[in-house]
Formats: C-alpha cells, structure tokens, sequence
C-alpha cells in the first residue's frame, strides 16, 4: 500500500494525490484550555498522526498489547489495515485565535494571519451553525474509510478534556485530481470533476496559488495554506429531471467526455468566445465553468480537493447528499472569496445546490521530526 511521509517542509494531504475516502472534523478547543495545554495537544497530535499515517497504531503499546489495568492507547480497528496512503491535515480557525466572547486565552491573537478572515455571507448561503466553524481542523484523508474514522477517532480520543468534535464529515469517491496520475473523476451531478484543478505537477502554479509566503505577513505560516470547506447540499431529484443539454449548458462541458462546450477534448481551454449555431456564445457566460475560470476571475485559481456525500434521506425520500467541498489556496481575500461572490451572484447550478456548512482554516507548513504541527505560531 501508499504510505506518505508525515514530517516535510508542507503537510501532506495537499498536493499529495487525493485518496478515494476522507473524514473531515472540526474541534473546539475545551473551556479550560490553555496556552500551555494547547501546545500539548499538538504535541500530542502531530506524534500520533506521524505514527498512524505511517500504518503504526496511534500509541506506543498499541490496541493488544498495553497493560490489562489501563484503556488501550489505540482503538484497534485499523489493526490489520494498511494506511492506505492515510494523510492528516491540520488547521487553526479564526476561533482559536481569539474567541467569540473576544478572549484571547492562548496569547495568540496578534499573530491571526490577515489571509485568515472570517468568510463573509455570501447570496443564498443556508448555513447551519452546528456544522459551520471550529477552532482547530483535521482533514483525515485514505483510500480505506476504516483507517480514515480510525485516525479522526483517536485523534479525538488523545484529545479528551482538551478539545472536543463540534461536527465531522464522511466522504466517499473524491470529487478532484491533484495529480495528472490520477483519473478524472466524477461529482454527484454525474461530471467530471478536477479537470481543470491546479496539479502537484504544476510546480509554479503550486508555489504562486497554494502555498503562502513568508512575505505574505504571518512568517509562521510560509510554507503552509489556507482550506476552505463548504458543505454543499444538492438538489439531486431536481437535478435528475433537467434535460441533458440543460445539464451541460449549466456546467459548460459535455456530460460524457468533459469537454468544453466550445469543443475539443477534456483538457482543451475552453473558448468563451466561440459560438454556437443559435448565434450565442457555445459556453453560456453564466455556466459553472465560465464563472470559476481563471480568466473570469483575474487568475485566481484554487487547489479543490473535495469529495461526495450521502448523509442518509429526509422523511420525504430525498437523499440528504452533496459535494463536500475542500479548496486549499493562498490567501481566500484573492481566491475562494470573490470566486464564491461570482458563482453565488449568478451560475446557473445554484438552483441546484445549497451551502449548508461552512470553514476557513489556516493550515501551518509541515512539522520536522521532533518538534509538532503549528510550532511556529508559539515560537
Ligand atoms: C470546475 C462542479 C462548487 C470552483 C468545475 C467543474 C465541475 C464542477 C463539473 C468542471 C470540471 C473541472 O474543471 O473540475 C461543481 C459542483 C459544485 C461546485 C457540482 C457544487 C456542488 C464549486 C465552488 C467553487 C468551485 C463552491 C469555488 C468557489 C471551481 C473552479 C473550477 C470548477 C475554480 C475550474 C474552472 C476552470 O478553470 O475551468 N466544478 N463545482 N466549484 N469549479 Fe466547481
């Protein structure tokens, strides 16, 4: 199986190539926590995470083999598992900075990087509170779902009486390609999905649009970046009664290949100038693709590394499903933000889809052997 290292200059779980399953989970930081006792934690974390993501139980005796009097320091059900190329990402929220009733409890309010705003509310947002925030964020990323709820399960184990899950998200059958290795694949519309997404190839686009910068202002977070998640419902038995060419005409490529409507393959740049025999433009200027282009928004590019979801069904039959999108960037101010003001304004797929969750989460660079994830923000 893939296993990918924990300690490097970047966390993985970025540009790494995106696994097929993810837990994602928010945390809030327990009442009583302190400075002290936060530097603790991820302390603890980050030795745990460079063990389980290495196929290694979470602690050093292992689920069978501890002592008979103690509760053992893993919980086992990733015994005889494979990591399963396991990656886990962590970040800080704007919470943890400094609370909602404005205090300031781990002394870290003066270094909240200015990229690490709040999001603003964007048109037709439904948000839910319980499933929005967080002070801290583990994105658990694996091709095996059991090895993924096993690291967010022990991650929140190691974290009792510190810090607790405000809400969590399980994701099947990744909605992106990091990597021009990997197959496109596809959303619940039923399109593919990553195809023009920024690729670890990519190197410059990387370093330009994904990794932040020492000069950017917050010198502990160069090396690092910035996730955004939206959990976003689909209204997929509407969806699932709109024509074919309705379909495509929203997104702006054809179902079966992913091509743009202005022809050519699936990696062709689209031409949003070509036109079509009715006289307009082949790609409707108000489809998905044209309003997230770069061209569209003055460069701004995002590295999306989302993934499906199906939470069950409401009483009326409906799957409560989606796209449980993760986009890691720069600085959101320049990216995810006027990106999501353009498509909330006016694409065509809002009919069909709804914001129901909500993060922002600076993600620190990666931690070297020895020392824990986030060290920086406390030096
Ligand atoms: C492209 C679907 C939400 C940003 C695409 C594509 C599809 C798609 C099918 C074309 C293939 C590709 O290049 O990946 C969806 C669905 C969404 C959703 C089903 C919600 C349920 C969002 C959101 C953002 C976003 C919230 C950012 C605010 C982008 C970007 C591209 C893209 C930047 C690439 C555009 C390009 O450069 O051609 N999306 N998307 N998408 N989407 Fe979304």
């Amino acid at each position: 199986g893939t296993t990918y290292p924990f300690y490097g200059p970047h966390q993985a779980g970025i540009t790494t190539p995106a696994q097929d399953r993810l837990h994602f989970a928010a945390f809030d930081a327990s009442p009583g926590l302190d400075r002290d006792g936060l530097i603790e934690l991820l302390r603890d974390w980050t030795v745990a995470a460079a063990r389980m993501t290495q196929g290694r139980p979470a602690g050093k005796y292992g689920p069978a083999s501890g002592p008979m009097d103690a509760p053992p320091d893993d919980t086992g059900e990733a015994l005889d598992l494979p990591p399963g190329g396991l990656t886990l990402t962590f970040g800080f929220g704007p919470t943890l900075f400094r609370t909602a009733s404005g205090d300031d409890r781990f002394g870290i309010a003066s270094r909240r990087p200015a990229a690490l705003v709040d999001l603003p509310r964007f048109p037709g947002d439904a948000l839910l509170e319980p499933i929005s925030g967080g002070d801290l964020c583990v994105q658990a990323c694996s091709d095996d779902p059991q090895v993924a709820v096993h690291a967010i399960r022990n991650l929140s184990r190691i974290a009792f009486g510190r810090a607790a899950i405000r809400w969590s998200q399980l994701g099947f059958g990744r909605t992106s390609s990091t990597s021009r290795a990997q197959v496109t694949p596809r959303n619940l519309f039923g399109f593919k999905d990553g195809t023009a997404n920024i690729k670890s190839e990519d190197q410059t686009v990387v370093d330009d649009q994904v990794w932040a910068s020492g000069s950017d202002g917050a010198g502990w977070m160069a090396g690092g970046s910035y996730l955004v998640a939206r959990k976003i419902r689909m209204v997929i038995e509407t969806w699932d009664r709109q024509q074919l060419g309705e379909q495509e005409r929203i997104i702006g490529r054809d179902k079966g290949e992913g091509a743009p409507l202005s022809g050519g393959s699936e990696f062709s740049d689209p031409n949003f100038l070509a036109l079509a025999k009715d006289g307009g433009t082949a790609i409707d200027p108000d489809s998905h693709v044209r309003l997230a282009h770069p061209t569209t928004n003055g460069g701004a590019q995002l590295l999306r590394r989302g993934y499906n979801f199906v939470d069950g069904n409401d009483e009326l039959g409906r799957l409560n499903a989606g796209l449980f999108f993760i986009a890691f960037q720069r600085d959101p101010r320049t990216q995810f933000i006027p990106i999501q003001q353009r498509l909330a304004q006016n694409d065509l797929m809002n009919e069909y889809v709804r914001h129901v969750g909500s993060g922002v989460f600076a993600v620190p660079p990666g931690a070297h052997e020895g020392s824990y994830v986030g060290a920086g923000l406390f030096a």
